[in-house]
């Protein structure tokens, strides 16, 4: 356990310390609300903090939802005017990711319901953005406040016009928006990482791996100790904030195979070697709160992949990482034109 800044909050830096931080929510409770109004009354469940436990998709929501990512993406990148024209990674997924996990999470809906749901899940994201990225939480009335309130209501108000939709529309929201936000920023990273990449005969399952090993868009999250702990030898008061870094834990050379070395390379073929398990940084978590999609993310993923190998991508621009609410690259515009087959 490393203790920031003296006073600031605590890091588990281990494997281990994470695993008991994220699978122990007796002693590591889960924080406040994404949307940062403090109000969690909406919320039910069975957790101690009164989250919801979401269940993990079924499989066949994950082949619905995976099935609509493949022919969503089709059609965006078919829609785009020309090969020599950049694409802007960001603003290509959204639609694609939007409707495949919207269809995953409510599978009885037509088309159109869905699309426009996707829609308003999107609006919902863009008006989340500045309120999690001001340093401050904005103020109850402020603009902010209000264009996020606004957003939310208008996809609630959708959510609670569907018939036999099981779940309260404030937790089906909170699902799809964390289900369309994340697998966006991941997407867009694997692209980029696939712009710096020689390519060649790589494993689309690797590449996904690779991706959020190096770029998990959830790269930090955090508990709250409900009493004194003792962790890794040291007593961290009751209160306090512990942080866990999936960001962090793919660098740990334990969990990594390859040269300690070149950790930081995007090397999707060091997972072709036995012995080493992808996915032990855990960039999907762990414990009550472990993603529920994770499925679902991995086969958007691995989708894009294969879309990406088959191609030559190459980035217009640099990308650089945003951070202002999870990571993601920004900007990320590449062109991609059909790979070239080496001459026999
Ligand atoms: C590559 C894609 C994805 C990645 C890397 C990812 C990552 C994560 C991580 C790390 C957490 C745990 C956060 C924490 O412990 O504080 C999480 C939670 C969650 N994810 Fe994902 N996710 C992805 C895709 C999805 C998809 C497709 C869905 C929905 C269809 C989804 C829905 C959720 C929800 C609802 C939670 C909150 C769970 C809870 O608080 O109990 N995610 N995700």
């Amino acid at each position: 356990m490393v203790r920031l800044d003296g006073h600031g909050p605590w890091l588990a830096s281990t494997p281990d310390l994470v695993k008991q931080v994220l699978t122990d929510p007796d002693r590591f409770d889960f924080p406040g609300d994404v949307s940062r109004s403090g109000d969690l009354s909406g919320s039910v469940g069975d957790t101690r903090s009164g989250h919801t436990v979401f269940a993990p998709l079924t499989p066949d929501r994950v082949a619905l939802g995976s099935e609509t990512f493949d022919e969503q993406w089709q059609r965006a990148v078919e829609a785009h005017p020309a090969d020599h024209v950049s694409f802007d990674a960001m603003e290509l997924l959204r639609r694609p990711v939007a409707r495949s996990t919207t269809a995953a999470v409510l599978p009885a809906i037509d088309e159109q319901q869905r699309n426009a749901i996707g829609d308003l899940v999107l609006g919902w994201i863009d008006a989340l953005g500045p309120v999690i990225s001001s340093r401050r939480p904005p103020r109850r009335w402020s603009r902010r406040r209000r264009g996020e309130t606004r957003a939310r209501l208008a996809l609630e108000a959708a959510l609670d016009g569907l018939p036999g939709r099981g779940q309260s529309a404030a937790e089906l929201s909170a699902m799809l928006a964390a289900g369309i936000q994340v697998p966006i920023a991941a997407g867009a990273f694997l692209l980029a990482w696939l712009g710096s990449h020689e390519g060649g005969d790589v494993d689309p399952v690797h590449v996904a791996w690779e991706t959020i090993r190096l770029t998990p868009p959830t790269w930090i999250t955090a508990r709250v100790t409900s009493r004194l702990v003792e962790l890794g030898g040291q007593e961290v008061p009751a209160n306090s904030l512990v942080l866990v870094s999936p960001l962090l834990l793919g660098r740990h050379p334990d969990l990594v195979p390859g040269d300690p070395e070149t950790i930081t390379h995007f090397d999707p073929d060091r997972w072709r070697a036995e012995g080493r398990r992808p996915g032990a940084w855990l960039p999907f978590g762990a414990g009550p709160h472990a993603c529920p999609g994770r499925n679902l993310g991995m086969a958007q993923l691995v989708s894009l992949a294969r879309w990406g190998l088959g191609r030559e991508i190459i980035l217009s621009e640099p990308a650089t990482i945003d951070q202002s609410r999870g990571i993601f690259p920004s900007p990320c515009r590449f062109t991609a034109a059909p790979r070239r087959e080496p001459p026999t």
